[in-house]
């Protein structure tokens, strides 16, 4: 007997980055206030098609649906987003404080043509916090993926952000594009053809060169935003730059689902083929009131698990290595020479150590600690052992204490193994 196609067996040998990323984001998750909610995978059909959207490829082609005993469409949940907001609605969770934040981790499932980092059944660490319209959320959630991103040591990923809106300034975005598709029908292909019926902000991101081709200068949502979200979009870029995460304004991303408005986005990575994303959201202001609750404003993200450990995967094959518990950055010669010895010596008690020995400057040795995926580092330059105070620094929490060089090695066995 075999697996059905698109579903995978994750064994035990595999399961050690799964379990990783799950406790960072849970630790992450809890310093930030977000609650776990556990919600079901399998809801009435409903809840799914009118919050994605009937014209979305999901609820058109991708969801397994199916009839129970007696007769109830039933839908096997291809994301937990709808799910989230019909359980805040149906627990009426506004009631006693309409802000919450919530966050679940679980299989999702849709029918779509398996690929690497595609799959039938894949899991989604998804967060979503209710009741705040402040763009200063959408930052901060944008930073929270980034900043779990770097604690599991990843680089090369890069925030893509955009802001498709609200009712007030669509229709205008729509009517242009509506125009532009119409003069150009020609040259669409034949799902665009269709799209520009149902759901025309679609043939935006379609792959197919024609239509690329034909829509290079189409408008964009961006081009037609309203004070209001303009001065949103904006707050969400300069909170940003502030975080010092970096993005990409980027107006050709429209996302696959319809429940949108204003600041969407991706974090995307170069190193998975086609299937570039590995977590999406945005804000989706009415959904909360379309689903039968109060006009609450809500916004939230889902992160492809699959995807992040296979970008892991990739990561620790080509730097070759696991996790690293300490990288020391010695300054100098003097420093070096004692480095060497620390390293050794933490080796030995198992503690996982590396250093440098091209001389080369503190930022890219900081930077080469990152790659490295380093809990902590240790930086000793000339200053730092003239004075007998070296920085041991926790690249997770940043967190930085001075601790003196006579008993190095027994002082960071005993810091290390208490964290
Ligand atoms: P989504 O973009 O459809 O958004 O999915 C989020 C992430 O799930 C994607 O970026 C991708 O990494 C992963 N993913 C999607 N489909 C597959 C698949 N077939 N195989 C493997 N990974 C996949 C949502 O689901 C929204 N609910 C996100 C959200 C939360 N928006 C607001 N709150």
């Amino acid at each position: 007997m075999q697996i059905i196609r698109g579903f995978r067996d994750i064994l035990p040998e595999n399961i050690g980055l799964w379990q990783r990323v799950e406790k960072e984001a849970e630790k992450l998750f809890e310093k930030f206030g977000f609650q776990e909610i556990r919600l079901p995978i399998l809801e009435k059909t409903e809840v799914f098609a009118r919050s994605i959207g009937e014209a979305t490829d999901i609820v058109e082609k991708e969801m397994y649906t199916f009839p129970d005993r007696k007769g109830a469409k039933l839908t096997l949940r291809p994301e937990a987003t709808a799910s989230m907001v019909r359980a805040y609605v149906q627990h009426k969770m506004y009631a006693t404080d309409p802000i919450r934040k919530f966050y679940t981790i679980g299989p999702m499932f849709r029918r779509e043509r398996p690929q690497k980092g595609r799959y039938r059944q894949f899991y989604q660490i998804d967060a979503e916090i209710f009741g705040v319209s402040s763009a200063y959320v959408d930052a901060d959630l944008i930073f929270l993926l980034n900043e779990l991103f770097k604690q599991l040591g990843l680089t090369g990923l890069k925030a893509h952000i955009n802001s498709l809106g609200c009712p007030a300034c669509r229709p205008g975005f729509q009517k242009a594009l509506l125009d532009l598709l119409e003069s150009k029908k020609e040259e669409l292909c034949h799902d665009c053809i269709r799209r520009k019926e149902t759901n025309p902000m679609r043939t935006l991101d379609c792959k197919v060169h024609g239509c690329r081709k034909a829509l290079k200068d189409a408008p964009t949502s961006l081009d037609y935003l309203c004070k209001e979200c303009r001065d949103h979009f904006n707050t969400v870029k300069r909170v940003l730059k502030e975080q010092d995460v970096e993005y990409t304004e980027d107006k050709t991303l429209v996302r696959g689902l319809d429940y949108y408005t204003r600041t969407a986005f991706e974090i995307q990575t170069s190193s998975l083929g086609a299937q570039s994303a590995v977590a999406g959201g945005g804000r989706y202001d009415l959904l909360v009131k379309e689903m039968g609750g109060p006009d609450i404003p809500a916004i939230g993200f889902a992160i492809g698990f699959d995807r992040l450990v296979q970008v892991m995967e990739n990561l620790e094959k080509t730097i070759g290595t696991t996790r690293l518990d300490l990288f020391i950055i010695a300054l100098g010669d003097e420093a070096m020479e004692r480095g060497h010895l620390w390293s050794t010596r933490l080796n030995l008690k198992g503690i996982r150590t590396e250093m440098d020995f091209r001389g080369k400057s503190l930022k890219s040795l900081m930077k080469r600690a990152d790659k490295l995926g380093a809990d902590h580092v240790l930086i000793a330059g000339k200053k730092e052992i003239k004075e007998n105070s070296l920085i041991l620094r926790n690249m997770n929490t940043r967190e930085q204490i001075s601790i003196g060089s006579d008993d190095l090695v027994a002082d960071i066995i005993k810091l290390l193994k208490k964290e």
